[in-house]
């Protein structure tokens, strides 16, 4: 069996735009550059969506019962990724392309820098049950995507969120368990075309 890979992230950049500024500036965008996403940049969506703010593990985002049970997912060009928050790193789990693999049917994805993809843990989520779990997974999933997309805005990028992510190939292209884990949505985001 190959051992998964990390690798480790820069601080993220400062986001010192006003709240005002980047709420004003939000709006989907599907045309993106071919430009990679720098690493920094990356660390700073991934902190802004799915990071720690303080030394106990307590997440950017509010997250049902503090159970964490929705991780951000990295697919880009280099492959597929778990991002770690405790260590700001991302664990390599797949070496393909499969950014095609988080979409329905729109095009633009599978050429689009980066989807972080929204998937929640069944397992992690145990301690609710019915159907306030499934609520709380999607709940979860919106306010780290907003975080996302306002950081995105902050930044200059161009990012639009995503419901249209199918369940089955995201899972099988990370190599998580089709049954325990549930793919919530997605954000596609990269420079301006
Ligand atoms: C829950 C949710 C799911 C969405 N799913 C998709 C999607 O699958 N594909 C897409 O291109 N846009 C998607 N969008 C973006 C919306 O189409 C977009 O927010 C809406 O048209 C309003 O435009 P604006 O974001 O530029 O203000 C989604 C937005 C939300 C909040």
């Amino acid at each position: 069996m190959t051992q998964n890979t990390s690798l480790q992230l820069p601080s993220p950049v400062l986001m010192d735009m006003s709240l005002t500024r980047a709420l004003g500036r939000r709006r989907s965008e599907r045309t993106f550059a071919a430009q990679p996403v720098d690493p920094a940049i990356l660390a700073a969506v991934l902190w802004a969506c799915a990071g720690q703010n303080d030394a106990c593990g307590k997440r950017t985002v509010p997250t049902a019962r503090d159970l964490r049970s929705v991780d951000a997912y990295v697919f880009d060009e280099r492959g597929v990724f778990l991002y770690h928050p405790d260590t700001n790193t991302l664990e390599k789990l797949a070496g393909e392309d499969a950014r095609a693999a988080t979409t329905t049917g729109q095009p633009f994805v599978a050429e689009a820098p980066v989807s972080v993809v929204f998937i929640g843990d069944n397992v992690k989520a145990q301690p609710l049950s019915e159907p306030m779990r499934e609520r709380c997974l999607a709940l979860d999933a919106g306010c780290m995507m907003q975080s996302a997309l306002l950081a995105c805005a902050a930044m200059g990028l161009s990012a639009v969120a995503r419901a249209s992510c199918p369940q089955q190939a995201p899972c099988r292209a990370a190599g998580l368990d089709e049954n325990r884990y549930v793919v919530l949505g997605a954000v596609t985001l990269g420079f301006p075309a």
